[in-house]
Protein backbone atom coordinates (compact mmCIF):
# COMPACT_ATOMS: atom_id res chain seq x y z
CA UNK A 1 0.00 0.00 0.00
CA UNK A 2 1.13 3.71 -0.64
CA UNK A 3 2.15 5.55 2.09
CA UNK A 4 -0.63 8.36 2.25
CA UNK A 5 0.13 12.20 2.84
CA UNK A 6 -1.74 12.11 6.00
CA UNK A 7 0.72 8.86 7.27
CA UNK A 8 3.35 11.09 6.08
CA UNK A 9 2.46 13.78 8.12
CA UNK A 10 1.99 12.11 11.63
CA UNK A 11 5.82 10.14 10.41
CA UNK A 12 7.57 14.02 10.54
CA UNK A 13 5.04 14.51 13.57
CA UNK A 14 7.03 11.75 15.20
CA UNK A 15 10.68 12.96 14.09
CA UNK A 16 9.98 16.23 15.43
CA UNK A 17 9.37 14.90 19.05
CA UNK A 18 13.16 14.00 19.40
CA UNK A 19 16.71 15.75 19.48
CA UNK A 20 17.95 13.22 16.67
CA UNK A 21 15.20 12.98 14.10
CA UNK A 22 16.57 9.03 13.44
CA UNK A 23 15.37 8.15 16.90
CA UNK A 24 11.88 8.38 15.59
CA UNK A 25 12.35 5.24 13.81
CA UNK A 26 11.17 1.92 15.67
CA UNK A 27 7.62 4.32 16.26
CA UNK A 28 7.67 4.85 12.86
CA UNK A 29 7.93 1.62 11.88
CA UNK A 30 5.08 0.63 14.29
CA UNK A 31 3.07 3.55 12.28
CA UNK A 32 4.03 1.79 9.18
CA UNK A 33 2.40 -1.58 10.60
CA UNK A 34 -0.72 0.00 11.91
CA UNK A 35 -1.15 1.53 8.18
CA UNK A 36 -0.16 -1.58 6.11
CA UNK A 37 0.05 -4.27 8.52
CA UNK A 38 3.74 -4.95 7.66
CA UNK A 39 7.08 -3.48 6.93
CA UNK A 40 6.70 -2.74 3.33
CA UNK A 41 9.17 -1.33 1.36
CA UNK A 42 6.78 2.01 0.77
CA UNK A 43 6.74 2.20 4.37
CA UNK A 44 10.62 1.42 4.60
CA UNK A 45 10.99 4.36 1.52
CA UNK A 46 8.74 6.93 3.49
CA UNK A 47 10.96 5.96 6.52
CA UNK A 48 14.04 7.10 4.66
CA UNK A 49 12.63 9.78 3.27
CA UNK A 50 11.35 11.62 6.35
CA UNK A 51 14.38 11.31 8.34
CA UNK A 52 17.33 12.20 5.42
CA UNK A 53 18.49 8.39 5.89
CA UNK A 54 19.16 5.83 3.72
CA UNK A 55 16.28 2.78 2.77
CA UNK A 56 19.15 0.04 3.67
CA UNK A 57 19.58 2.00 7.09
CA UNK A 58 15.87 1.64 7.55
CA UNK A 59 15.94 -1.98 6.19
CA UNK A 60 18.66 -3.17 8.53
CA UNK A 61 16.49 -1.82 12.09
CA UNK A 62 13.17 -3.38 10.48
CA UNK A 63 14.94 -6.55 10.07
CA UNK A 64 16.98 -6.72 13.71
CA UNK A 65 13.98 -6.50 15.58
CA UNK A 66 11.12 -9.49 15.21
CA UNK A 67 8.51 -7.18 15.97
CA UNK A 68 9.02 -5.44 12.66
CA UNK A 69 7.38 -8.19 9.72
CA UNK A 70 8.62 -8.09 6.08
CA UNK A 71 5.52 -10.31 5.70
CA UNK A 72 1.91 -9.84 6.23
CA UNK A 73 0.28 -11.47 9.68
CA UNK A 74 -3.15 -12.18 10.72
CA UNK A 75 -5.81 -9.58 11.48
CA UNK A 76 -4.57 -11.15 15.08
CA UNK A 77 -1.08 -12.19 15.75
CA UNK A 78 -0.45 -14.49 18.15
CA UNK A 79 2.98 -15.20 20.15
CA UNK A 80 4.06 -18.02 22.45
CA UNK A 81 6.89 -17.63 24.47
CA UNK A 82 8.78 -20.37 24.45
CA UNK A 83 12.12 -19.54 26.84
CA UNK A 84 13.18 -21.30 29.40
CA UNK A 85 10.53 -20.75 32.30
CA UNK A 86 7.62 -20.73 29.64
CA UNK A 87 8.79 -23.45 27.99
CA UNK A 88 9.51 -25.72 31.57
CA UNK A 89 5.74 -25.02 32.38
CA UNK A 90 4.10 -26.04 29.38
CA UNK A 91 4.91 -22.89 26.23
CA UNK A 92 5.48 -25.88 24.42
CA UNK A 93 2.35 -27.51 24.48
CA UNK A 94 0.55 -24.11 24.32
CA UNK A 95 2.57 -23.74 21.07
CA UNK A 96 1.53 -27.41 19.75
CA UNK A 97 -1.72 -26.80 20.54
CA UNK A 98 -2.34 -23.64 18.78
CA UNK A 99 -0.35 -24.72 15.51
CA UNK A 100 -2.94 -27.75 15.47
CA UNK A 101 -5.78 -25.43 16.05
CA UNK A 102 -4.62 -22.66 13.22
CA UNK A 103 -3.26 -25.32 11.05
CA UNK A 104 0.32 -23.40 10.98
CA UNK A 105 3.57 -22.69 11.56
CA UNK A 106 5.74 -20.43 13.25
CA UNK A 107 5.52 -17.44 11.44
CA UNK A 108 2.80 -18.14 9.15
CA UNK A 109 -0.37 -16.71 8.43
CA UNK A 110 -3.95 -18.52 8.35
CA UNK A 111 -5.17 -19.21 4.76
CA UNK A 112 -8.26 -16.26 5.35
CA UNK A 113 -6.01 -13.61 7.35
CA UNK A 114 -7.61 -13.87 10.61
CA UNK A 115 -4.92 -15.25 12.22
CA UNK A 116 -0.83 -15.54 12.50
CA UNK A 117 1.38 -17.23 15.01
CA UNK A 118 4.77 -17.18 16.37
CA UNK A 119 7.40 -18.75 18.56
CA UNK A 120 8.43 -15.37 20.82
CA UNK A 121 11.43 -14.91 23.09
CA UNK A 122 11.02 -13.75 26.92
CA UNK A 123 8.64 -11.37 27.39
CA UNK A 124 9.59 -10.38 30.95
CA UNK A 125 6.34 -11.78 32.24
CA UNK A 126 8.19 -14.89 33.88
CA UNK A 127 6.21 -14.32 36.53
CA UNK A 128 2.92 -15.53 35.03
CA UNK A 129 4.55 -18.32 32.63
CA UNK A 130 3.36 -19.40 30.48
CA UNK A 131 2.68 -16.92 28.74
CA UNK A 132 1.39 -15.76 25.30
CA UNK A 133 0.26 -12.82 23.35
CA UNK A 134 -2.67 -11.54 21.00
CA UNK A 135 -1.70 -8.33 19.24
CA UNK A 136 0.90 -7.96 21.54
CA UNK A 137 -1.77 -8.24 24.82
CA UNK A 138 -0.49 -10.74 27.47
CA UNK A 139 -3.23 -13.69 28.49
CA UNK A 140 -1.25 -15.33 31.53
CA UNK A 141 -0.88 -18.45 32.98
CA UNK A 142 -2.19 -20.37 29.64
CA UNK A 143 -3.21 -23.35 29.11
CA UNK A 144 -3.14 -25.07 25.95
CA UNK A 145 -7.16 -25.46 26.43
CA UNK A 146 -7.34 -21.78 27.19
CA UNK A 147 -4.99 -20.62 24.21
CA UNK A 148 -7.57 -22.31 21.55
CA UNK A 149 -10.10 -21.50 23.89
CA UNK A 150 -9.02 -17.27 22.80
CA UNK A 151 -8.73 -18.43 19.40
CA UNK A 152 -12.48 -19.85 19.29
CA UNK A 153 -14.06 -16.67 20.60
CA UNK A 154 -11.61 -14.37 18.62
CA UNK A 155 -13.10 -16.02 15.53
CA UNK A 156 -16.82 -16.14 16.68
CA UNK A 157 -16.36 -11.74 17.01
CA UNK A 158 -16.80 -12.64 20.92
CA UNK A 159 -14.54 -9.46 23.07
CA UNK A 160 -11.39 -11.20 24.94
CA UNK A 161 -10.19 -9.21 27.65
CA UNK A 162 -6.17 -9.58 28.34
CA UNK A 163 -5.47 -10.45 31.82
CA UNK A 164 -3.33 -7.42 32.35
CA UNK A 165 -4.12 -4.72 29.34
CA UNK A 166 -7.38 -3.77 27.75
CA UNK A 167 -9.41 -6.04 25.79
CA UNK A 168 -8.05 -7.66 22.35
CA UNK A 169 -8.35 -5.25 19.42
CA UNK A 170 -6.10 -6.29 15.87
CA UNK A 171 -2.90 -6.12 15.51
CA UNK A 172 -2.47 -3.22 13.44
CA UNK A 173 -4.91 -1.37 16.42
CA UNK A 174 -2.06 -2.05 18.59
CA UNK A 175 0.69 -1.08 16.40
CA UNK A 176 -0.74 1.93 16.16
CA UNK A 177 -0.48 2.19 19.74
CA UNK A 178 3.18 1.60 19.86
CA UNK A 179 3.69 4.59 17.69
CA UNK A 180 1.28 6.75 19.20
CA UNK A 181 0.60 5.83 23.13
CA UNK A 182 -1.59 7.94 24.36
CA UNK A 183 -4.68 6.49 23.40
CA UNK A 184 -7.00 6.62 26.58
CA UNK A 185 -6.31 2.52 27.65
CA UNK A 186 -2.94 3.07 29.85
CA UNK A 187 -5.76 2.41 32.69
CA UNK A 188 -7.44 -0.97 31.46
CA UNK A 189 -6.84 -4.00 33.53
CA UNK A 190 -4.56 -4.98 35.90
CA UNK A 191 -0.72 -4.44 35.57
CA UNK A 192 0.47 -5.39 38.94
CA UNK A 193 -0.93 -7.88 40.96
CA UNK A 194 0.59 -10.34 43.98
CA UNK A 195 2.41 -12.38 41.62
CA UNK A 196 4.96 -9.45 40.69
CA UNK A 197 5.62 -8.05 44.06
CA UNK A 198 6.11 -11.54 45.56
CA UNK A 199 10.43 -10.95 45.12
CA UNK A 200 9.61 -7.03 46.80
CA UNK A 201 7.50 -8.72 49.32
CA UNK A 202 9.75 -11.37 50.35
CA UNK A 203 13.00 -8.55 50.17
CA UNK A 204 11.13 -6.36 52.71
CA UNK A 205 9.72 -9.29 55.29
CA UNK A 206 14.34 -10.45 55.45
CA UNK A 207 15.32 -6.70 55.20
CA UNK A 208 16.70 -7.47 52.23
CA UNK A 209 18.60 -4.43 49.84
CA UNK A 210 20.43 -4.30 46.64
CA UNK A 211 24.23 -3.88 47.36
CA UNK A 212 25.63 -0.26 47.01
CA UNK A 213 26.75 0.67 43.71
CA UNK A 214 30.78 -0.67 43.16
CA UNK A 215 30.47 -3.00 46.25
CA UNK A 216 28.29 -5.92 44.26
CA UNK A 217 31.23 -8.19 44.11
S1 LIG B 1 10.36 -17.07 29.81
FE1 LIG B 1 8.39 -16.55 29.02
S2 LIG B 1 8.04 -14.55 29.77
FE2 LIG B 1 10.03 -15.04 30.48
Amino acid sequence: MTISDQTLERMRELASRYPQPRSALLPMLHLVQSVDGEVTTDGINACAEVLGISPAEVTGVSTFYTMYKRKPVGEHHIGVCVNTLCGLLGGDAVYDALSERLGVGHNEPTADGKFSLERIECQAACTHAPVMTVDWEFIDDVTPAAAVDVVDRLERGEQVLSTRGPAIRTFQATEHTLAFPDDGLAGEGTSVDDKMLAGLRYAKEHNMSAPAHGQEA
